[in-house]
């Protein structure tokens, strides 16, 4: 039985037949109408969203299938204090697949070590978000016609971003693929991606702070919202909230082809003048995260009964009891967990939020 935990679970080639499959599914609903019949997927939320608990829900049900879950903390008995491990142990009797969202990182990781069922890491903290990753390269693949040869601007809150970092593990094993990092020098890349990715791998990128500069050599421009929700201090949210906007006239300096990204939600950084432009790709983006989605789906439930065997916890090179002193780390809060580490380039990481221990 696998999960989706982080991008790097699935292959180069598991990602492109994802792709084909979305691909096969926008194109012919009909062959997929049960394909999850008598199946059930458990959307646990303890975070705010639209788009993916949704577009999961969706996915879901127009595979025939079955929908389950809560879409706040408050609603749950999270808020009796139950630990992640135990909810998930919990819904793995009542459902055959879990998408999860919550603000503790690593946490979809320890719901996959305690359920019975495979587990989809629906975005944790500012640390991962795979399967909007799964919806950005299936978008990147329409919209470009490739995955390869690429200069991808990616724009705005790098630090918090969790979709760019999802994002750069996955373009980074395709070739050709040059990265253009336009942020504020407060919001720039965690190491763990910067190091831990780009530099380990070779993958050529720039450090700059101007959008208006950086446009006219990008393939792709994807903009991120600032993400007011994981900043300590909210004078520095407004200080920084209005870093970049992307309006009719910036646009103008950009190719022909050039493709706009956005997770969403937008709060201003985008104008809507942009919205009629033909490069403007993120509501299109929209639908294909429920097509890659759905494709995700069938993928995990084959495989799960095929092999329902869970594997045990292997890290190569693992080291027990090193704390982790990230305040965001699912390790601060679970009864119990056991503090482990892995050894990166730079130092012993921990294996729930890749932060140095
Ligand atoms: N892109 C994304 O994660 O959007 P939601 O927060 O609305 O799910």
């Amino acid at each position: 039985m696998r999960s989706l935990i982080s991008i790097l679970d699935f292959s180069v080639e598991e990602l492109d037949q994802l792709i084909c499959t979305a691909k096969d599914i926008a194109a012919h609903p009909e062959k997929y109408w049960d394909a999850c019949a008598h199946k059930t997927l458990a959307t646990l939320f303890f975070e705010p969203s639209t788009r993916t608990r949704l577009s999961f829900e969706a996915a879901m049900l127009e595979l025939g299938g079955n929908v389950l879950g809560f879409s706040e903390a408050g609603s749950s008995s999270a808020a009796k204090g139950e630990s992640v491990s135990d909810t998930a142990k919990t819904v793995s009797n009542y459902a055959n697949i879990i998408a999860m969202r919550h603000p503790k990182e690593g946490a979809p990781f320890v719901a996959s070590l305690g359920a019975t069922i495979p587990v989809i890491n629906a975005g944790d903290g500012s640390h991962q978000h795979p399967t909007q990753t799964l919806a950005d390269l299936l978008t990147i693949h329409k919209e470009m016609g490739r995955l390869h040869d690429l200069t991808i601007g990616l724009c705005g809150d790098l630090k918090y971003g969790r979709t760019v970092h999802s994002l750069i593990e996955a373009m980074s094993r395709y070739s050709g693929i040059r990265f253009v990092l336009i942020a504020p020098e407060e919001l720039k890349l965690p190491d763990y991606v910067r190091v831990g990715v780009l530099d380990k791998h070779g993958i050529p990128y720039v450090e700059v702070t101007s959008l208006e500069d950086a446009i006219p050599e990008l393939d792709i421009l994807y903009m991120t919202r600032i993400q007011r929700e994981r900043f300590d201090d909210p004078a520095e949210y407004e200080r920084l909230k209005d870093s970049y906007v992307l309006t009719a006239e910036k646009i103008e300096a950009a190719k022909e082809n050039m493709a706009v990204l956005h997770p969403l939600p937008r709060v201003n950084e985008i104008s809507v003048k942009v919205d009629d432009d033909p490069r403007a790709a993120y509501f299109r983006q929209t639908m294909n995260g429920k097509h890659m989605r759905m494709a995700l789906i069938l993928k995990l439930l084959a495989e799960a009964e095929k092999n329902p065997a869970k594997k045990p916890l292997e890290v190569d090179g693992m080291v027990y009891d090193k704390a982790c002193h990230n305040a965001k780390c699912i390790s601060q809060t679970e009864q119990e967990l056991r503090h482990i580490a892995k050894p990166s380039d730079d130092g012993l990481r921990c294996i729930y939020c890749d932060q140095l221990v």
